[in-house]
């Protein structure tokens, strides 16, 4: 739903035979090709784009850079013609899938070729709308992502995460460390390198994360010496080990992040790395080994959670040598409420993200207090990975998740009714698709839609301009549309009582 729009008086716009797609800009030709596919799909009309200005180039996009706002677009229809103003691509790529809302939600008058005017005046609420998959755990193709991906941008998401190594499998090549990769599948560096091209054309950020110094058996089972003492005689299998840890005083653990940080952050354009940081089984390792309770005493500790400042010092030091930020899963002093401060203290320049159920007005608070800046992704609205029913979906690897049902997604407020000034550190919203109960592409589709739809709009619209009944309107159009499209949606059958 956009944020300002009025209906306007008079004529419809006619799309004809002669009508084309003018681009004041050859950087535009991409995102023009995705309103030519609008066109095609709502339409059946194939309309050219040219570079000229002309009398029957009367579907116009326009690049404004005086326009404030990276993803501020104007949208105006009228009888004389349909023009997207914005001052970036990725605004005008905002405009059209706004244009392909409307279409899709006019269609008697698209089928005839007519779209009735309207003004539309809209920006995000949130700068980044995240969706996360994790081929760590199931892998996902290349091929699939990208589907993936066609699908996200329909709906504004603005960023991928990947989550590319865990205990069950790592998927990023390495240069120089073939062993991490022999477990296979995984993806090649070109093969990455393309998957980011791809996005970048459909202005989506893909965010890589490596997961340290929980969530490593797989890095473990090919270098076990970058384990704990207390582990060295235990053998790390993959799919059977968990709740291992990199060893924090270990200085080899050191030297292969650096290239490993290095290179996946040189292969990846966004400005960001997310590190994980989350579920550090620290009382099963980093409390037990001889090396780690030396630096412990070496350093005045009283707590093994306090390894966690020497241990990210480094890691993020190599971050920060590479040009980016890092991300990392917001941990507090407790898994549940109440919980007060930190983990440990993170540094000023980490983006955390909040997920454990309950606690993100917690993190809200101690983040704006702290200064750090912070996605949302919590676990009772924004978990795609758990159930929208019960009995529904994942029946395989359900280790009892709780229910998240469309409804519950949709009450998601990323302001918690708070004053701006209390959460203007929140830089987005993200839904998680963790992949344990995710065996492939069309499953993380299932889990994926339609919550997503409400997670979008808990990340672009303002609370003011949101309505359930609106919403589901709105969805079931959208619903059928991506079936078309070869999309495993759940039907949300439980909400049609609502009516
Ligand atoms: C998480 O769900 N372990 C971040
Ligand atoms: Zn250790």
């Amino acid at each position: 739903m956009p944020n300002q729009y009025k209906i306007g008086q008079g004529k419809s716009f006619a799309v004809n035979n002669l009508t084309k797609i003018y681009t004041s800009n050859k950087q535009l030709d991409f995102t023009a090709s995705l309103l030519q596919q609008v066109f095609k799909k709502r339409m059946n009309i194939q309309l050219p784009v040219t570079h000229s200005p002309s009398a029957d180039a009367t579907i116009r996009l326009i690049i404004d850079p005086t326009i404030k706002g990276n993803e501020t677009y104007k949208l105006t229809v009228t009888a004389h013609g349909l023009t997207i103003y914005g001052s970036s691509s990725i605004a005008i790529q905002d405009g059209i899938m706004t244009t392909d809302q409307l279409l899709l939600g006019d269609a008697f008058a698209s089928s005839r070729h007519q779209i009735a005017p309207i003004t539309i005046s809209d920006k995000p609420r949130f700068a980044r709308r995240i969706l996360m998959l994790d081929p760590a755990r199931h892998f996902l193709s290349v091929k699939d992502i990208k589907f993936y991906i066609d699908q996200m941008i329909k709906y504004k998401f603005n960023a991928l995460q990947l989550h590319l190594t865990d205990d069950q499998g790592w998927r990023v090549e390495i240069k120089g460390y073939p062993k991490l990769t022999a477990g296979g599948p995984f993806y090649t560096q070109e093969e990455l390198k393309d998957l980011c091209n791809y996005a970048a054309l459909r202005n989506v950020e893909i965010i890589p994360e490596l997961d340290v110094p929980g969530h490593t058996v797989s890095i473990l089972s090919a270098y076990p010496e970058l384990a704990c003492t207390v582990n060295d005689t235990i053998p790390k299998i993959i799919g059977t080990t968990t709740d291992m840890m990199l060893c924090c005083s270990q200085q080899e653990v050191y030297s292969f992040y650096k290239v490993i940080i290095s290179q996946v952050c040189a292969l990846f354009p966004s400005p960001y790395i997310h590190l994980g940081g989350d579920e550090a089984a620290i009382s099963k390792n980093w409390a037990k080994c001889e090396r780690c309770q030396a630096l412990m005493k070496e350093k005045g500790y009283s707590n093994p959670a306090q390894l966690m400042i020497p241990f990210f010092d480094k890691i993020l030091s190599y971050v920060r040598d590479a040009g980016k930020k890092a991300i990392l899963w917001c941990e507090l002093n407790n898994i549940y409420a109440p919980a007060d401060d930190y983990l440990f203290p993170y540094p000023k320049d980490v983006m955390l993200v909040s997920w454990r159920n309950g606690l993100t007005p917690t993190c809200i608070d101690i983040t704006k207090r702290y200064g750090n800046t912070l996605i949302l992704a919590p676990g009772e609205y924004a978990y795609f990975d758990y159930p929208q029913m019960k009995g529904d979906l994942p029946e395989y690897n359900n280790w009892g998740m709780p229910i998240t049902t469309l409804k519950k997604s949709y009450e998601f407020d990323p302001g918690y009714g708070l004053p701006a000034d209390r959460y203007n550190h929140v830089d987005g919203v993200m839904g998680t698709l963790w992949g344990e109960a995710i065996i492939d592409i069309n499953r993380a589709l299932y889990m994926t839609y339609p919550r997503a739809f409400a997670l979008s709009e808990a990340g672009w619209t303002d609370m003011e301009h949101r309505n359930w009944n609106s919403f589901r309107q709105r969805l079931y159009p959208n619903l059928l549309d991506l079936i078309k499209c070869g999309v495993s949606v759940r039907a949300p059958f439980e909400i049609a009582k609502d009516n």
